[in-house]
């Protein structure tokens, strides 16, 4: 089953054809960064107007590369939440327009859960596993038990991670995307120059799996001289280095004591601050844990994972009506926290 796979949430404008879930045919993925880099951060009405120029020739050429025409696609599969609604409208507009053209079936897709299903597209990963999906917009712990079954364990209580990042990189101009550009800076830094507190969230007595970013990106921005350590250098790598171990050292900490305390011992990534250098390396010493990341490829956004995702929905039989409206709000897991 040709599934081809549509996403527009945010500022890359991509389409995928991918096969039975699994094998990717085609993944064009035409990125904004250049654009928005100039405003150090992403202008929403620029990203649904670069859409709607990109759409038709992202998805054309996705079907040529997958060597193969819209007869022999299956079902359609789009991201409708969560997002930019303008963004989000263009990839849905087109592939309603597309469905009801071919009279193909299409199916919406939440952006998070489909982060999350990017690792099934490299590796056999069997339900159920302990999912970390970290991106621009949301940082969530959980228990996968399926592709669109999914318990939320822990969450952000303000900030997400990659949004940290973007405003830590953006306060000290580093570089843009900040994720990657803190990452790429720490790599020449030593954390030990500097040490940001990290939270333990708690709920009357009982630890949570939450995670908090406002106060150590506060701490990064605006109270720096009482965490550096005085016999090293005040350097922007030294910064992205401690920084980045703190928020890191944060997120993994929740995630491994969720690991622990459900006994599930698989642990699965997904999302842009999944390609986190230091992140995969703390992750990968742990031997108790077998833990599975996307291809680095496919830890943004892209259409391939909601292709991947979408194989599964279609195939059980969901069905979106031309009705499907986007949303940019995260909604729509079966199970919720409680
Ligand atoms: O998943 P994604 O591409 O888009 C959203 O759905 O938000 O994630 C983008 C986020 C940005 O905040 C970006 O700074 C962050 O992922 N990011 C990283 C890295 N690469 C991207 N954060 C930390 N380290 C990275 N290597
Ligand atoms: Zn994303």
């Amino acid at each position: 089953m040709r599934i081809l796979g549509i996403e527009s949430s945010c500022d890359e404008c991509a389409a995928a054809v991918v096969e039975d879930g699994r094998t990717i045919l085609s993944n064009i993925i035409a990125t904004q960064i250049e654009v928005h880099a100039r405003w150090n951060g992403v202008v929403p009405e620029l990203a649904s107007r670069m859409h709607a120029e990109w759409i038709q020739d992202v998805v054309d050429k996705a079907i040529l590369e997958a060597g193969c025409s819209m007869a022999d696609i299956d079902g359609i599969a789009v991201t409708a939440r969560p997002g930019l609604a303008g963004a989000l409208l263009v990839g849905l507009s087109f592939a309603k327009a597309l469905a009801w053209a071919t009279g193909k079936p299409f199916v919406g897709v939440n952006h998070i859960l489909a982060h999350l299903y990017a690792p099934l597209l490299a590796s056999d990963i069997a339900y159920p596993f302990i999912g970390l999906i970290v991106s621009g917009g949301h940082t969530l712990i959980c228990r996968a038990d399926g592709v669109d079954d999914i318990s939320v364990m822990g969450t952000t209580i303000d900030d997400a991670a990659g949004e940290a990042f973007d405003k830590v990189a953006k306060h000290y101009q580093l570089g843009y995307p900040g994720g990657v550009a803190i990452d790429r800076l720490a790599r020449q830094g030593d954390a030990r120059a500097c040490r940001f507190p990290v939270p333990f969230l708690y709920k009357g007595k009982q630890k949570t799996y939450d995670v908090s970013y406002s106060g150590l990106k506060t701490a990064a921005i605006r109270q720096l001289d009482q965490f550096w350590n005085p016999e090293y250098p005040r350097t922007d790598a030294n910064l992205a280095a401690a920084f980045e171990k703190a928020a890191v050292d944060m997120l993994c900490g929740r995630l491994l004591d969720a690991a622990r305390d459900s006994g599930i011992r698989t642990v699965v990534a997904g999302g842009g601050v999944a390609a986190n250098t230091y992140l995969r390396s703390v992750l990968q010493q742990h031997d108790e844990l077998r833990c599975y990341f996307p291809p680095l490829a496919l830890c943004g956004d892209n259409g391939a994972m909601v292709a991947g995702m979408g194989y599964h929905l279609l195939q059980r039989g969901d069905r979106d009506g031309l009705d499907l409206n986007a949303s940019p709000r995260v909604a729509g897991f079966r199970k919720l926290k409680g």
